[in-house]
């Protein structure tokens, strides 16, 4: 898992002003609230005075209010009041949570986890067709799922999975011509990689949404790629302009267990009353995914690839991993191990970008491989 990128908190009308949604990502726990101006506001949970859960506290006007000694936080993290002092005596500064950049698109309030001044910060991966009137976009469907967040995304980086795992695709399968070449993989900016590549349809009255649409075989396509460690695109190409575009932005909650985010555009279709059966095939061909996910040995993704024996056809997912390697270099993998040896005796939260600024933090920054952070 890995600091300073978008993750998805949660669902935007989730994040009201009247009560504060309290959500686990990363294996540390987050409070998101709305300010009176419609703002989203994302903190880390635990109260800095004794360890109370800010997210099972109340809202009181722009401010997140502890449940146990009512001190309140407001979005930037500063305690504004601590009631035990009494009215006259102001909150002192070391009196704060870490707060963390937000934003807000697909009716998913997201949040930028990390402490990257805002110039250096990878940029969430955006849906160019989200607002374009020949695109529809199905309702979105959050769904939590058994299995770690990187066996995920290299599934869906995987071609050589759909003939055996998805009989509701029709069970495409790569050509002839692309088995055992290494896959033409792209990178997207500086943060993802892609490929594409035509498929062949075993058994073509069975494919996806053959009953529904003039599909074209001959022209059929599929591809995927990852942005960050943690959003995943699938692009399928029925043939005749029936296009699908599948974006999952993926929030690990811990080490085995994930929540998903998914936004489905369609090319065709267009009219709302599709979107029904739409999003059950979705599910359904999603099921088949699960069904295998959750069985895989080890669960988290193995840290060197000699204990498996990869083949052309992972080189999507060899090259995630080497961002993956890219993002810990650079100090931003949290150390696993360590946080199972402290947790339970130390709280710590994910480094905001406020502690590039200010010192005097009370909890710790979470342990990150390679990397020493000094509060
Ligand atoms: S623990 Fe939050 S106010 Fe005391
Ligand atoms: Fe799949």
């Amino acid at each position: 898992m890995y600091i300073n990128f978008w993750y998805p908190v949660a669902r935007s009308d989730e994040v009201t002003n009247e009560a504060p949604k309290r959500t686990r990502i990363m294996s540390l726990d987050f409070v998101a609230f709305r300010d009176t101006d419609g703002h989203a506001h994302v903190l880390s949970d635990t109260c800095i005075h004794r360890g109370g859960a800010l997210g099972n506290g109340k809202i009181k006007k722009d401010c997140v209010e502890c449940p146990y000694h009512g001190w309140q936080f407001n979005g930037d993290g500063r305690c504004t009041v601590i009631p035990s002092l009494g009215k006259e005596e102001m909150p002192p500064a070391r009196a704060k949570v870490d707060s963390y950049p937000t934003q807000e698109k697909y009716g998913i309030v997201f949040a930028f986890l990390g402490d990257l001044p805002e110039e250096e910060r990878p940029p969430l991966y955006e849906i160019p067709e989200f607002e374009d009137e020949a695109w529809r976009a199905n309702e979105l469907v959050v769904f939590e799922v058994d299995y770690y967040y990187e066996r995920s995304v290299e599934n869906g980086l995987d071609p050589a999975h759909n003939e055996f795992v998805h009989p509701k695709q029709g069970t495409p399968g790569m050509m002839q011509d692309f088995r055992n070449k290494p896959i033409d993989v792209a990178d997207i900016g500086d943060y993802g990689s892609k490929f594409m590549m035509p498929f062949a349809q075993a058994h073509e009255e069975q494919g996806l949404m053959a009953d529904k649409i003039q599909r074209d075989a001959s022209q059929l396509q599929g591809g995927s790629g990852h942005f960050g460690p943690n959003a995943l695109i699938t692009w399928l190409l029925l043939g005749n302009g029936n296009d699908f575009h599948q974006y999952f932005y993926e929030a690990p909650i811990d080490e085995n267990r994930t929540r998903i985010f998914f936004v489905n555009m369609r090319h065709f279709m267009l009219d709302p009353k599709h979107d029904k059966s739409i999003t059950d095939v979705n599910m359904e061909i999603a099921q088949e995914d699960i069904d295998l996910l959750v069985v895989l040995n080890p669960v988290r993704t193995p840290e060197t690839t000699t204990k498996e024996l990869l083949v052309p056809a992972d080189k999507p997912v060899v090259r995630y991993r080497e961002y993956l390697k890219d993002w810990e270099k650079r100090g931003w993998r949290i150390d696993l191990k360590k946080l199972r040896e402290i947790r339970g005796d130390v709280a710590v939260a994910i480094p905001c970008p406020a502690r590039r600024q200010e010192k005097n933090w009370i909890l710790d920054a979470v342990p990150l491989v390679g990397r020493e952070f000094k509060i």
